[in-house]
């Protein structure tokens, strides 16, 4: 074990930090610079194929779910071709209408958790087109959907996943790029997208190297019962898997909410006693997301904002800064101080990281 932990105190500090070898693995090989595109060639599908796309589908659990949340953003915004994403655990109970000419993508890490693989048999019963995103090769899942995307996160041992969920939206960029280049994606437009790309490992190394601050802050609110997080449009999948990972491994409860929802209800509940983790990329709602800090700090709500741009001195009560790539993909960069902020508020607890209490790495049975 500690040959594998390679000097690292856990598997989760070890996973974070191979993020960016991970994303550059993600990368290697799929991407064309000269017709500003993306290769997958694990789809097995030409473009006329691609352009029949009906709309995209995509199904995980957990974590996986949320990392779908992010795809179906990356893709409808790309690719113009209406996209979705449901947990597989409730698809493939509440009998779903299955188009012929839509394509479904079944999300997993392990490739083995039993609804993700179920909500695929389902889907194969019904005639539907299904691909798998997944990081095990010869998994369940993998050999089920018989084409897809590999993540190439390398082994993820750690209960919370973090470079498999990152390579995740990685991927789901890179078929947004893909299907949005065979339809109205411009030239320009996707190889900003492909530059993007390519500054992701570099920009995440920035954010892990903000650990110390990052952990600073961790420990002055590590003491809270409950925490918001809060994030609209892109940012909003990242604020699900925010308090997601903090629930996971902190045990603290947290509940995400766009910050567009706040007044019809969750601000009653803003105190003193209650921080919010305020998602602010600089995009188009970066004065809507300022007036939300405003509204929280008014009602006496501890803020820290994590944010790519520039914000009003004295905004937030701290400030987590992260660099920006380009506007579509800046959620990717986003959900890694989450992680760290989820890993060091856990520590300062004293909580076992790798192994939290009542979960498993995968869920074999249902
Ligand atoms: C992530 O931190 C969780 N441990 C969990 O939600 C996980 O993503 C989910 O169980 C799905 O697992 P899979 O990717 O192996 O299918």
């Amino acid at each position: 074990e500690d040959y594998a932990l390679g000097g690292y105190p856990d598997f989760m500090r070890k996973e974070m930090a191979e993020q960016p070898d991970a994303v550059r693995r993600a990368l290697r090989g799929r991407l064309d610079e000269r017709f500003a595109t993306a290769h997958l060639g694990g789809l097995n599908m030409d473009a006329r194929e691609l352009r029949g796309i009906s709309k995209v589908v995509f199904l995980g659990c957990g974590s996986a779910y949320y990392a779908g949340q992010l795809g179906a953003q990356l893709v409808e915004e790309l690719a113009r071709i209406p996209a979705t994403a449901e947990p597989a655990s409730e698809f493939r109970y509440r009998n779903p209408v299955v188009d012929p000419d839509a394509l479904y993508v079944a999300i997993s890490q392990s490739g083995e958790t039993i609804d993700t693989l179920a909500a695929v048999q389902e889907l194969q019963r019904k005639g539907g087109r299904v691909i798998g995103a997944v990081n095990v090769v010869g998994s369940a899942i993998a050999r089920e959907c018989g084409a897809g995307v590999f993540l190439h996160a390398g082994p993820e041992v750690s209960v919370a996943s973090t470079k498999a969920l990152t390579n995740m939206t990685v991927s789901f960029a890179m078929l947004g790029l893909l299907l949005g280049r065979v339809r109205d994606l411009s030239a320009a437009s996707g190889e900003r997208i492909v530059n993007g790309l390519r500054a992701l490992p570099d920009a995440i190394d920035a954010v892990l190297a903000a650990d110390d601050a990052i952990a600073d802050i961790a420990a002055r609110f590590a003491k809270a019962r409950s925490m918001f997080f809060i994030g609209r449009v892109r940012a909003w999948p990242v604020a699900r898997e925010g308090a997601q990972k903090l629930k996971e491994i902190s045990y603290i409860h947290a509940e995400a909410y766009q910050g567009s929802e706040l007044k019809h209800g969750p601000l009653a509940l803003i105190d003193s006693e209650m921080p919010s983790i305020v998602l602010v990329p600089g995009d188009e709602l970066l004065a809507k997301n300022i007036t939300t800090i405003e509204q929280i700090k008014a009602r006496g709500g501890p803020v820290i904002a994590v944010t790519n741009t520039d914000l009003p001195d004295g905004l937030a009560d701290a400030v987590i800064r992260v660099p920006a790539v380009c506007a579509e993909l800046d959620p990717i960069i986003l959900t890694i101080p989450l992680q760290l902020l989820a890993y060091h508020t856990a520590m300062a607890l004293g909580r076992d990281v790798d192994k939290p209490r009542n979960l498993a790495k995968s869920v074999t049975v249902e």
